[in-house]
């Protein structure tokens, strides 16, 4: 083999055991994210990876008082910087009395308002989660 040809040889055969490579690492790293999901999960029994993939693609599992426990707790907790507290449910009522209830502070919430961080800093909460975490912590 002359001297060009073999130096043109050894990179292509090294990238072609690269190509080899990452297919091989693309397709266990597709197997890793698509595992959890293929799970059969029965009601009542504890169902392992499932929650992890239901909060990483913002679903429903999480409970609301996870995500009090998680976003809220800082600041509702103590009254923060003027935060209504957990349990004061005269103090959120007089904040819902104003804007029309539960939906009205709940875009409030979404928006976020002064001190009140947008989503309460829960940025992958949907709605209806920040609706039951404001529920629990107003009693409303
Ligand atoms: C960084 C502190 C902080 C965090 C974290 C926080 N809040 Fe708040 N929140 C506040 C403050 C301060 C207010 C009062 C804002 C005002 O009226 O000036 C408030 C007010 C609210 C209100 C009433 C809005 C209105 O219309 O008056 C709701 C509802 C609310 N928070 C929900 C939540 C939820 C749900 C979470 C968690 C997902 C959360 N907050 C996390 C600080 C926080």
């Amino acid at each position: 083999m002359n001297p060009i040809r073999s130096m043109l040889a050894v990179p292509a055969f090294a990238l072609a055991l690269w190509a080899l490579n990452a297919q091989a690492t693309t397709d266990e790293a597709i197997a890793e994210r698509i595992k959890p999901v293929g799970q059969v999960c029965v009601s009542g029994q504890e169902c392992e990876g499932i929650e992890a993939v239901a909060v990483a693609t913002g679903g429903a599992s999480r409970s609301a008082d996870d995500i009090i426990a998680r976003h809220c707790t800082a600041c509702h907790t103590p009254g923060l910087l003027g935060a209504p507290k957990i349990g004061d449910t005269a103090a959120w009522k007089v904040l819902a009395d104003k804007q029309g209830g539960v939906d009205g502070i709940l875009a409030k919430a979404i928006a976020g308002i002064n001190a009140m961080p947008p989503r309460g800093t829960c940025g992958d909460c949907s709605d209806d989660e920040l609706r039951g975490a404001i529920e629990k912590m107003s009693g409303l």
